[in-house]
């Protein structure tokens, strides 16, 4: 087991946070050159929770931005190799790194101003903080957000906006309560292409709709099966806190970085990681932005043996049932993950991750976007969305609300699934009527002290 390390490692990096001057010690100042025409006054503060995959490329992501500073970034990894991709060499060091690589490298000095911190909850403490990027395993999402709502910072945080029906609830009501922003980190909402298809459905330009296709894909990394041995944990990796309100288990690089997303303790498998996209985009297109489905159909689901370390479905197929008989067939193939809605008067599709449309009649959407395709990065739009409104006090592309009856709708597929049989849902009430077994998976029990 780690040990808590927490106090010392943070007063280190407290001092280095601290530039020595003739013997005093004096904060790290960026010129404000480095800023462009934005004033302190007009600047956000970020920090960055999460430095692994996806919580690096989103620290630069907003390091592009010149009304923002990322004054810390937080994570339980000192520091490893063994993310999704082996070359990737990530967690807190390297996320502080780059950050004050970024800032020398700008202001021409020898930048090292960037703090970094183990316990998100020091994070929410510091007063210079704005707001936080929460890009951490699924089981994390709701704690942190509804905690840094209540610290009055507004938050990105990432998709599956939560672990749970229940949690995700919970988190959309912390962020109204606190009056907080939150863009949920679905960014092809932010994709100009996946934006003009959705609105041709909800237009009426393929006539009425009856059925929405989406996809997930196949796991991508294949974890120990029945009788696995536990590991020692590596040095620089605080476990426990990386486990958090998650059943204590022995360790194994298999349950932690970036392989989390196939064990239903910290996340749903691919029906709430790649899911989180399609069915985001079967919602929008749909309208469905502020409801969901009123039954879902078990279809099929493959498991792995019992006692295997990955434990969510290998492949799977659910179909939900809108109130007004549309139907959406949510299922494992080869595909890249998107959405196709058919209606009585046409068709259109939006594939690989929405950089491609196509539609019957084709003029639907080659009118519009010639050969069906669009160029550019959504998540730096996304970012940029998220940021005009912590200024603007509007809604993002990707609020809470939408980002959590999106996740719904996956986690809808999996109580299903994983039940093997039918549920009916009550979108109003958010819960399965009648059907105990089924409410009792809207929350998880947390291990404490850890408490929604
Ligand atoms: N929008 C997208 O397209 C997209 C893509 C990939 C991942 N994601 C989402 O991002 C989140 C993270 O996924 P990932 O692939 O980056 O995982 P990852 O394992 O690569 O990175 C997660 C990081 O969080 C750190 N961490 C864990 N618990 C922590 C805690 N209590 N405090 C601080 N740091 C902690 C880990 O040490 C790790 O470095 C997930 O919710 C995932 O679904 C979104």
């Amino acid at each position: 087991m780690a040990k808590d390390s927490l106090l010392p490692e943070h007063s280190t990096h407290r001092r280095d946070f601290l530039k020595m001057t003739a013997g005093v010690a004096v904060p790290w100042i960026l010129p404000s050159s480095v800023f462009g025409a934005f004033a302190p006054s007009n600047r956000i503060n970020v920090a960055c929770i999460g430095t692994g995959n996806q919580g690096s490329g989103i620290l630069k992501r907003f390091l592009e931005n010149d009304d923002v500073q990322v004054v810390a970034v937080c994570d339980v990894n000192t520091a490893s190799y063994g993310y999704r991709d082996e070359s990737q060499y990530l967690g807190r060091e390297p996320g502080r790194k780059t950050v004050d690589d970024h800032y020398a490298k700008k202001s021409g000095t020898a930048y090292k101003g960037c703090r970094t911190y183990i316990d998100f909850q020091e994070v929410l403490a510091c007063d210079d903080v704005d707001a936080v990027t929460v890009v951490v395993p699924d089981q994390w999402h709701a704690i942190m957000t509804i905690a840094a709502a209540k610290a009055g910072k507004d938050i990105y945080c990432e998709k599956p906006l939560s672990l749970t029906i229940g949690q995700g609830r919970a988190m959309v009501e912390a962020v109204k309560k606190y009056d907080r922003i939150l863009q949920t980190g679905s960014m092809e909402r932010s994709n100009p292409l996946n934006r003009y298809v959705c609105k041709l459905v909800r237009d009426g330009k393929i006539g009425q709709v009856k059925r929405v296709f989406t996809n997930v894909g196949y796991n991508n990394k294949v974890g120990p099966g029945p009788g696995w041995k536990p590991m020692p944990v590596p040095e620089g990796f605080d476990y426990e806190r990386w486990l958090g309100p998650a059943p204590k288990v022995p360790y194994h690089q298999d349950r932690c970085l970036y392989r989390f997303r196939f064990n239903y303790d910290y996340s749903g498998g691919q029906v709430t990681n790649y899911g989180a996209h399609s069915n985001d985009l079967a919602q929008w297109g749909l309208g469905m932005d502020e409801s969901g489905p009123v039954e879902i159909e078990y279809i099929r689901a493959k498991w792995l043996p019992e006692g295997s370390l990955f434990n969510t479905a290998l492949e799977t197929e659910f179909l939900c049932r809108y109130a007004n008989g549309v139907e959406l067939i949510c299922a494992t193939n080869e595909k890249p993950v998107g959405v196709r809605f058919e209606g009585t008067e046409g068709m259109v599709e939006s594939t690989a991750y929405g950089w491609q449309a196509r539609s019957e009649p084709a003029s639907l959407v080659e009118s519009e976007f010639p050969g069906g395709k669009v160029k550019g990065d959504a998540t730096s739009a996304h970012v940029r969305n998220f940021l005009d409104c912590v200024k603007s006090r509007q809604q993002p592309v990707a609020h809470a609300e939408i980002g959590h009856r999106s996740s719904s709708v996956c986690h809808l597929g999996n109580v299903a699934i994983r039940l093997g049989r039918n549920v009916k849902w009550d979108p109003v009430a958010e819960r399965f009527p009648g059907d105990d077994e089924a409410n009792e998976m809207l929350l998880r029990p947390m291990r404490g002290p850890w408490v929604l």
